[in-house]
């Protein structure tokens, strides 16, 4: 109470007579490198701004923040640095790098005083290097057979390169980090796994692939919660995707993977699943030209009830946002995930503070929003061309990843169905775009043509998907409920 009372009664003041001035309160002093911001900068952006640490300029002394001072100002305000796409920090994540508003404040109060030391005498030590891999040895080491050549300057470069992961039999993986003898120039890499039995099967690339996240600048290694991990079949070979960005310096770039396992086969099996499906692949994405806000939208009901552990988005240059929501059957919503502003350069899995319990029968839906105008600087093509789905990053594809588990996991072969059934559903043209057709057949299941598909009259193969479309939640599906949900012009 008492160490309340001098803001209420400023408050009170304020509100019996809105015409005198506000209290004059005392500034604080601005703060100094040695009195504060050294210890916030180190927190916040050390890790990143070292040498080698991957950022273009260290920020470990007084002089380095001082020569950038108005430059950090501007990419802190605008919450370019830290890069951390996401809207929410750690009240939803772990490891969240969001600054808060009192730290930009900080941050601000001392740009504007002129950016002062304090005294040097207390400046605060530069952080000590962590070890070499932040989760120590890793279990295996692989490394690139032979260095990549990146030029000194021209355009980014995006690579595949696959590495044999050298284990024989089944394994689960829980962590992977990489580490590079150039990092300056390894922006980011994208992790995939391809199993013996899916090379032999000699489909598409990207149907070979099973996805497993990815790295970028400044990630550390970040192990499943849970005890989870991904299944790696014996004889698999990990596919990377790097990009490589010139650096002024020609460099023979090796990327060396750290790989962590778990000790035993995890007691709850993952449960990973993409909105849209494949990444969109088969979901109609065909961007017209000059188009600035066009839409891809999915969503699939949860059978049975899960706990989301993790989620990350993927998609490439042209995407401008990406946002992942949850309809739970009690009506209320919970964010999952939202990144209002796309930064391609950073996909960061974003982990849980706590697992998020789905119920059964909540509704996940996702939205990616994407800018083929000539405004959109990060646009391939100016003029715009008409985009569609591609693995080339002047091509686009998209969706949101997500790790599960089931609460129960008898329901695993539920969900696992289920999920299986909504990926048909996109690969017929049902879900997603182009959605006509599956409106027009499910109307053949309307028995009694009243314009309601009952529980009864959905065939069991896709009543979970068709209840994905239930919004007003009444157990039945209006044609109405369907075009609007397929055409993606949900009111939610
Ligand atoms: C995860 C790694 C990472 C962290 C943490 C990080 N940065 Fe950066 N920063 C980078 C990289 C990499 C670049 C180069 C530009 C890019 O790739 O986006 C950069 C660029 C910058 C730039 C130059 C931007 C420009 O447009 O010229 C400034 C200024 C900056 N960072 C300030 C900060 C500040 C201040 C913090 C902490 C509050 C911070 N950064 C935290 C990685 C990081």
């Amino acid at each position: 109470m008492l160490a309340l009372a001098p803001s209420i009664v400023a408050a009170a003041q304020l509100v019996q007579s809105p015409t005198t001035p506000a209290p004059a309160l005392a500034p604080p002093p601005a703060p100094s490198w040695s009195d504060g911001i050294g210890a916030l900068i180190h927190a916040r952006c050390a890790e990143c701004h070292r040498p080698d640490g991957g950022a273009p300029f260290a920020l470990l002394t007084h002089r380095d923040a001082a020569r950038k001072a108005r430059t950090m100002l501007e990419v802190v305000e605008d919450r370019i640095m830290p890069p951390w796409p996401a809207a929410h920090g750690g009240e939803l994540y772990r490891e969240a790098r969001r600054l808060s508003d009192s730290e930009i404040a900080l941050i601000k109060a001392w740009v504007e005083a002129g950016a002062p030391e304090g005294d040097p005498a207390r400046a605060p030590a530069p952080p000590t290097l962590a070890a070499e891999w932040s989760l120590g040895t890793p279990d295996r080491e692989i490394a690139m057979a032979e260095p990549f050549t990146v030029p000194a300057s021209g355009k980014d470069i995006y690579k595949y390169f696959t590495i044999p992961i050298g284990v024989d039999d089944d394994r689960w993986l829980s962590a992977i980090d990489i580490r590079s003898n150039a990092p300056a120039v390894v922006h980011h890499v994208l992790f995939f796994v391809e199993s013996p039995e899916a090379k032999a099967a000699k489909r598409p690339r990207a149907e070979r692939r099973r996805s497993i996240g990815g790295w970028a600048v400044g990630m550390r290694g970040q192990r499943l919660p849970l005890g989870l991990g991904h299944p790696i079949p014996a004889g698999s070979d990990l596919v990377l995707q790097v990009h490589f960005h010139p650096s002024g310096k020609r460099e023979d770039v090796t990327v060396r993977v750290g790989l962590w396992f778990t000790d035993e086969k995890p007691a709850r099996e993952l449960l990973e699943f993409q909105l849209p499906a494949a990444f969109g692949q088969h979901a109609g994405l065909d961007i017209p030209a000059g188009d600035a806000a066009w839409t891809l939208r999915d969503r699939w009901r949860v059978p049975a009830p899960i706990e989301i552990v993790s989620v990350w988005a993927h998609a490439h240059t042209v995407c401008s946002s990406a946002r992942a929501v949850a309809h739970l059957p009690d009506g209320t919503s919970r964010p999952l995930l939202s990144i209002p502003h796309w930064k391609f350069d950073w996909q960061l899995r974003y982990d849980f503070v706590e697992p998020v319990l789905l119920p059964a029968g909540t509704i996940v839906e996702s939205e990616l929003v994407y800018d083929n105008s000539a405004a959109n600087p990060w646009n391939p093509f100016q003029p715009p061309q008409r985009i569609r789905w591609g693995e080339e990053t002047t091509d686009e594809m998209g969706s949101l990843i997500f790790n599960a588990v089931a609460v129960d996991p008898r329901d695993r072969g539920t969900l696992g169905a289920a999920y299986q059934a909504h990926v048909e559903a996109t690969a017929h043209g049902v879900a997603g775009r182009g959605a006509e057709r599956h409106i027009d057949a499910s109307k053949a299941f309307d028995r009694d043509g009243d314009g309601i598909l009952t529980q009864e009259e959905m065939p069991e193969r896709w009543r979970n998907e068709l209840l994905g479309f239930d919004d007003n939640r009444d157990g039945r599906v209006s044609f109405e409920e369907l075009t609007e949900g397929l055409n993606g012009r949900s009111k939610r």
